[in-house]
């Protein structure tokens, strides 16, 4: 009885349930076939932006490996002669020139070689200004000669620390090679006897002209090492490297952060916005010599990915860059300035082989002397640093 009761009141409702059910299920399959064909369309019609996006979020420009690149450099100490001599490997009698047939792989990217003609063609009546120390300079000349190939520039200005502008009249295009070792003011004189650094002060070397700056690359260096009275607000704050003037001993890496703090403040609050790029620090390979004291850089082939740490101070130094970078970068894009990094520091490290050595003087062996003096600070042009450019080129032209 109650069995029936049951199914006898439940009846009425089932039905109807059931019918709605059917007409649910029709409704629902009809969605998937329209939501089916939807997707098919859009994935067919995006197919390629997203492919581009995604290439976008997994391209690491400054993680990858050096790979094989039998074609060697677009230029040689024969086609180009804008390098600084000690860098000038090839000129000077470098036996092993193996270090000429790498490529750097970035994870995830395309990396075309440096094309001198786009680069020439987007730099149409603009400048651009590198400042730093030597580094930099063999940075800039490593760019020239890149160019090279396709047009050679007029040299209009040169002045004893090396600043030099370049002028390419087919191109209206203007680089400025400027010197400026720690961003910020400093005093290197005959009658000092220690270089003095003043915190609180930009290098007017740089600063006057950044009106006519279009693009800006920079980045600190090894100066930031020697021996330095650090001044702040008109009085000395400490010293670094120079436990004998009994001053309170201060890091390279402080006195760095505290220069690249007041660059950035002046680039991120300044009316002119030039697209800004910060390089990473430049590591040395210096290894000990078979005599007393010798430092060397003998190796021909690069590290392999884990077979080098570097320099912890080096290291200490990239990481002040990479914070100070990304406080400035997030205040830069609320304040309509583009600054960037440009990380070249670990591809770096991975190429012992990319100094000039005991190739930084002419055929250093000649005379018959075995312990020379070796460079493992600058980089051989060609080299490695032309690397650096064809980044900039990703970077500075997308
Ligand atoms: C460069 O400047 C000249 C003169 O002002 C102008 O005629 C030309 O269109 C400019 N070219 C580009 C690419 O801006
Ligand atoms: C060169 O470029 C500058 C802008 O940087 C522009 O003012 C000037 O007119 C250009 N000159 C020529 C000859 O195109
Ligand atoms: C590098 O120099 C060291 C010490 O002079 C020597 O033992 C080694 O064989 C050299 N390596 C190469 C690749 O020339």
């Amino acid at each position: 009885m109650t069995d029936n009761i049951e199914v006898v009141a439940s009846e009425p409702l089932l039905l109807p349930e059931r019918k709605k059910s059917i007409s649910l299920m029709f409704f629902r399959f009809i969605c998937v076939v329209l939501l089916a064909v939807a997707a098919c369309y859009l994935f067919v019609s995006n197919f390629s932006s997203w492919t581009q996006e995604f290439e976008k979020e997994v391209c690491d420009l400054s993680a990858g490996k050096w790979i094989s690149k039998p074609e060697g450099p677009s230029y040689t100490d024969e086609s180009c002669d804008y390098m600084a001599s000690y860098t000038n490997c090839l000129k000077n009698g470098r036996p092993n020139r193996d270090f000429l047939y790498w490529k750097w792989q970035p994870n995830g990217c395309d990396s075309p070689p440096f094309d001198p003609l786009k680069f020439l063609n987007a730099m149409r009546n603009k400048s651009f200004a590198l400042i730093g120390d030597s580094i930099f300079r063999n940075h800039a000349r490593s760019l020239l000669c890149l160019i090279s190939p396709v047009a050679k520039p007029q040299e209009i200005y040169h002045d004893r620390t090396n600043t030099g502008t370049f002028y390419y009249p087919e191109y209206n295009f203007t680089i400025y090679d400027i010197w400026s070792p720690f961003l910020v003011s400093y005093k290197l004189e005959a009658y000092l006897p220690t270089m003095e650094v003043y915190l609180d002060k930009l290098d007017s070397k740089w600063t006057e002209k950044y009106d006519k700056y279009d693009y800006m690359l920079m980045s600190g260096s090894h100066w930031f090492y020697k021996r330095t009275i650090i001044y702040d607000n008109n009085k000395v704050i400490g010293c670094h490297y120079c436990p004998d003037l009994g001053l309170k001993d201060i890091d390279s890496d402080v006195v760095y952060r505290k220069a690249l703090e007041l660059t950035f403040k002046f680039i991120t609050t300044s009316e002119h916005k030039p697209f800004v790029i910060l390089r990473t620090w430049s590591p040395t390979h210096y290894e000990d010599g078979e005599f007393p004291g010798s430092r060397i850089c003998n190796r021909t082939e690069p590290f392999k990915e884990g077979e080098i740490n570097g320099d912890p101070t080096d290291l200490s130094m990239r990481n002040v860059e990479v914070e100070e970078f990304e406080k400035a970068a997030a205040i830069g894009e609320r304040n309509g300035v583009k600054i960037k990094l440009l990380d070249t520091y670990h591809l770096s490290l991975l190429r012992p082989d990319g100094h000039p050595g005991a190739y930084r003087n002419y055929h250093p062996f000649d005379s018959g002397k075995k312990d020379v003096e070796n460079d493992c600070l600058h980089w051989c042009v060609p080299g490695p640093i032309d690397t650096w450019n064809e980044l900039l080129m990703k970077i500075a032209i997308p």
